[in-house]
């Protein structure tokens, strides 16, 4: 029987092997990325990937929790780590675990990534103190687009770098396992690594970071023709899927789907 990497495994691959990652939020997606990968992220963008709404504001517990379930049974290598949405967790310790051990007993997830600088380090504390492992995510973090006012790199100026730099600090003293670095400096990225002893993953970060997560329609062309700077192509899957629909419709139409092979009880 296969062993699921843990997540003692991934903090252990700091300075000597990177850690590659990516999003899956349905079966078929993780089942292909299982063996590949040392992580999965059941990542709350599956609120605009996969859902098509606005932002990642509106996405719940519920749907989360039937996500990284799905993406847990579909796969058995791979270290599953599953987002908390927006306004599960903010508002106090207690609330972030009780959604948090909700969200990992109802899918066998092995840990949760939340966003927030250094005022979440205390929540970050109490669930891993309580038996939930934390990897927290900080730079650009999307549940703050409002606070924000759109989607922007964030660290660019040396006061900014250095607030970004306390945050993922205190998250690694609050015991975070890893830290995901999203949306930064180049040079702010190199220099978390550098000073953290737990693993950053980036995206749109630096080649520096210990590992790296993208969302996987990015890089597979799922995406309607919108990539990302810090994405690369890597397949285009998109294309594939429209060009069989294509194929298939225009069969349908002019009747060379489905034949006689296609069909039950025919005696030939
Ligand atoms: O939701 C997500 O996919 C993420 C990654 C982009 C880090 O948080
Ligand atoms: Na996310």
């Amino acid at each position: 029987t296969q062993v699921r990497v843990s997540v003692p495994t991934l903090i252990a691959c700091k300075g000597k092997q990177k850690i590659a990652a990516l999003t899956a939020y349905i079966a078929p997606v993780a089942r292909m990325l299982d063996e590949h990968l040392d992580m999965i992220l059941v990542g709350d963008s599956t609120a605009m990937v996969g859902y098509a709404m606005p932002d990642t504001l509106s996405i719940t517990v519920d749907m989360m929790a039937a996500h990284a379930a799905a993406v847990v049974r579909a796969t058995q290598h791979a270290c599953i780590v599953v987002d908390m949405p927006f306004g599960s967790y903010q508002e106090s310790p207690q609330q972030a675990f009780a959604n948090a051990s909700r969200m990992l007993a109802a899918s066998g997830a092995q840990a949760v990534k939340l966003e927030g600088g250094h005022v979440m380090a205390e929540t970050t504390r109490f669930l891993v103190e309580r038996g939930v492992p934390v990897l927290a995510h900080v730079g650009l973090m999307p549940q703050y687009v409002n606070t924000m006012g759109g989607y922007k790199a964030q660290g660019m100026t040396d006061a900014a770098a250095q607030r970004v730099l306390e945050d993922a600090v205190a998250h690694a003293q609050a015991g975070a396992w890893g830290v995901v670095l999203e949306g930064v400096a180049e040079s702010l990225g190199r220099r978390i690594t550098e000073s953290i002893a737990i693993p950053t993953i980036g995206i749109g970060a630096s080649p520096a970071c210990d590992g790296q997560v993208l969302v996987t329609e990015d890089i597979l062309g799922l995406t309607n023709g919108k990539i990302p700077k810090f994405a690369k192509p890597y397949a285009d899957v998109g294309a594939l899927i429209s060009q069989a629909a294509a194929q298939y419709a225009a069969e349908v139409r002019d009747g060379t789907f489905p034949t006689l092979d296609q069909c039950f009880g025919v005696k030939r």
